[in-house]
């Protein structure tokens, strides 16, 4: 096993312990959705996918909602120690150079994007929520928060990836009307 498996491996136990359910499977699905996009995904962007979250299975690391006057502030916060807390974990399993840095600082640009590696990366993220967390989230936040996030999500998406939203199958009423609604909804283009 080299170390870039144990590293993985590693990664998975973290994401299985989440006290959010959803967690290690919307980790998987993100690197699906990597390289749906782009199929010559290296190993560091794919690794970055993997860990993306890591924060928020760590109880007494993650960042609170509630600490944050803005969801942007937030998300960039839980952005920041995911990629701290990658950093850390690649350290320990000696894996220290130009492959960590870049795993880490893809990373923090998971939210925002940045560059082209970053924007695959914050667009698989963005679908996999619309594929796997939204049912959970709604559950847990009701149909008005789920619709805000649900904006905010699909605005993430480079508007030439928000098409691969229609590969995704809604069978919950609620969501598949919420899904139909953004969608009819004009934006602004502001991502590339
Ligand atoms: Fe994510």
């Amino acid at each position: 096993m080299t170390s870039l498996d144990r590293l993985k491996r590693e990664i998975r136990q973290i994401l299985a312990g989440s006290s959010v359910p959803e967690d290690p499977l919307h980790a998987e699905n993100t690197v699906e959705w990597v390289k749906r996009i782009y199929p010559k995904a290296d190993e560091g962007l794919l690794l970055a996918a993997l860990a993306h979250d890591i924060e928020r299975a760590i109880a007494e690391k993650k960042v609170k909602r509630s600490d944050f006057s803005n969801y942007d502030k937030f998300k960039e916060a839980h952005a920041t120690n995911s990629a701290r807390i990658v950093q850390e974990i690649m350290t320990l399993h000696g894996i220290n150079n130009e492959f960590s840095n870049d795993v880490q600082q893809l990373v923090r640009l998971h939210e925002k994007g940045g560059n082209f590696r970053a924007d695959i990366l914050r667009d698989a993220d963005a679908l996999s929520f619309f594929e796997i967390n939204l049912p959970f989230y709604f559950e847990r936040e009701g149909y008005d928060n789920t619709l805000k996030r649900c904006l905010w999500g699909y605005k993430r998406i480079s508007p030439k990836n928000r098409e691969l939203l229609k590969m995704i199958e809604f069978r919950d009423k609620n969501i598949s009307e919420i899904i139909k609604l953004i969608q009819r909804l004009p934006f602004r283009e502001t991502s590339s």
